[in-house]
């Protein structure tokens, strides 16, 4: 299994209710590591852009104005089969769904405030990590 990187995001509901250091320690118990971490609120445009491949569901105007009402943690976690594993460490986006002792399952409060990101693919993963941070601002 190769070792990869994945872009993470803690969602407003969760930095809201200071869940920040719990949803990490289910992260690295996973064998995850933040190799890349940084607390910001983005802009309505920042949020527009990032979620554009969801421009034609009817929530993406709701998502973008949640996405950028308060601030979230971005991060880039790295591991073993990492994108494959933040997905199963994350659930399923609906918390309804979600199996137990998962983040969304424990954590979400509903479809849209699910608490995490996590990008579904390696090509998404490089396209989403670009976005936010800088070559030099990962370290892992
Ligand atoms: P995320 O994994 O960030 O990808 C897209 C986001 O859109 C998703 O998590 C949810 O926050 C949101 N989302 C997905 N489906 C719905 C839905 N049916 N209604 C509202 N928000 C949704």
């Amino acid at each position: 299994m190769a070792v990869e990187r994945t872009l993470s995001i803690i969602k407003p509901d969760a930095t809201r209710r200071n869940l920040t250091g719990k949803i990490n320690a289910k992260f690295e118990a996973a064998g995850l590591r933040v190799v890349a971490q940084k607390r910001l609120q983005m802009t309505c445009e920042q949020a527009e852009k990032f979620y554009a491949v969801h421009e034609a569901r009817p929530f993406y105007g709701e998502l973008c104005a949640y996405m950028s009402s308060e601030p979230v943690v971005v991060q880039v976690l790295e591991g073993e089969n990492a994108i494959a594993k933040n997905r199963e460490v994350m659930g399923a986006t609906n918390p309804a769904n979600a199996a137990p002792g998962t983040i969304r399952k424990e954590f979400a409060l509903s479809v849209q405030e699910n608490s995490v990101h996590g990008s579904d693919s390696a090509e998404n993963a490089k396209i989403e990590i670009d976005f936010f941070f800088k070559p030099e601002e990962i370290v892992g």
